[in-house]
């Protein structure tokens, strides 16, 4: 196949880790004779600095003609403590998802069996925990209008918006990745006290009968944040509206030790976009010790969703667990003291798909 693939490394730490990533893709594509062509274009606040917009038209282009997105990473914090910046890295990642209409944010959460002992939670709850989040990615109050400030400034309002249609379309795909899975659905919502939750609700019930197999369950976003940690086991498939979604997320990614390991996709419309879950980590970049394997296998997402290529992303795979079970990893994650640089581990997981 001949693959085109935008690359956008973004800030912090993003350029090198998707630079492991892409040897990665190269590695790969050698491998099973896949043609591959990149195209490399500005994101975030290294392209405020550049060219004074976090989303440039030009990376826009670049994303729509491309076959999918590898994405490293956003934000920077001169921008995170000045509430009065007149343009922020995030509003380049919130018009790319708008723009490209990246409706659904992926995220698999599974166990790293060497890396238990780095969850915060006991081996026994951790262990075999294995579900998805499907987060709602463009709407909600993220994008709902009215959203600003009175006059006088001392009111501020944002507005949570759902439309029916935007609800059917992404729990759609919650009732498919469960129908593909153990068949468990969870709704989480507020609709004890949210109108746009209540909508979820009917239009969830209304679709279920066409999903006989499935099991739905609704569970309320606090509850679900307890539950979370109290029985991650619980889950299979968690179908979620933009803002509970983001925090829900966050808090299923250190359930099982690994947050500098989980890939994600942003699937929709047009090209679906591949990224580590973790951000920009300012602190570590340019000093090689930031952990690229969530980018890493960001691109095995890449293969096996945008591409359908399933045994590239299966060998990406399997010599991402090399280097995990062999110790063969970074500062975040090592447990035997030796810790390797991030292109250490890039060059050895490169080594290994074969
Ligand atoms: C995420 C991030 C973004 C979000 C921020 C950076 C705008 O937290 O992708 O989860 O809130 O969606
Ligand atoms: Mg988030």
């Amino acid at each position: 196949m001949d693959l085109r693939i935008a690359v956008l490394p973004g800030d912090g730490i993003g350029p090198e880790i998707v630079e492991q990533a892409v040897k990665a893709i190269n590695a790969v594509c050698t491998l099973y004779g896949h043609k591959v062509e990149y195209t490399y274009a500005l994101v975030g606040a290294a392209a405020i600095d550049k060219v004074g917009n976090p989303y440039p038209e030009e990376t826009h282009q670049i994303c729509m003609d491309a076959d999918a997105i590898l994405f490293g990473a956003i934000g920077d914090p001169r921008f995170d403590n000045n509430p009065k910046a007149k343009v922020r890295p995030e509003q380049g990642l919130l018009a790319m998802r708008q723009k490209l209409g990246l409706y659904a944010n992926i995220r698999p959460v599974n166990v790293f069996k060497s890396l238990i002992d780095r969850s915060p939670l006991r081996r026994e709850l951790v262990e075999d925990a294995d579900f998805i989040c499907v987060r709602e990615l463009t709407g909600g109050i993220y994008f709902g209008k009215p959203q600003g400030r009175s006059e006088d400034g001392q009111t501020a309002f944002d507005s949570c918006v759902y439309t029916k249609a935007e609800i059917k379309r992404i729990c759609k795909l919650g009732f498919e990745y469960a129908a593909s899975r153990r068949n468990q659905l969870t709704v989480v919502d507020k609709a004890n006290v949210l109108a746009t939750s209540r909508l979820w609700r009917e239009t969830v019930q209304e679709m279920a009968p066409s999903y006989p197999n499935v099991d739905v369950e609704y569970m309320f976003v606090d509850n679900a944040a307890m539950k979370l940690i109290q029985q991650p086991k619980h889950f299979d498939v968690i179908v979620t509206e933009n803002m509970f979604g983001d925090i829900l997320t966050d808090e299923a990614s250190v359930i099982t030790g690994s947050l500098g390991l989980l890939p994600s996709a942003s699937i929709g419309v047009h090209t679906s976009l591949f990224e580590p879950i973790h951000g920009s980590y300012p602190q570590a970049a340019g000093k090689n010790i930031a952990n690229p394997i969530a980018t890493i296998l960001s691109a095995a997402l890449m293969f096996e969703y945008a591409f359908n290529l399933k045994a590239a992303g299966a060998s990406i795979r399997k010599a991402v667990n090399m280097a995990i079970d062999g110790g063969m990893v970074t500062e975040d994650i090592a447990t035997t003291g030796k810790a390797y640089s991030t292109t250490e581990v890039g060059d050895f997981i490169v080594k290994n798909i074969k």
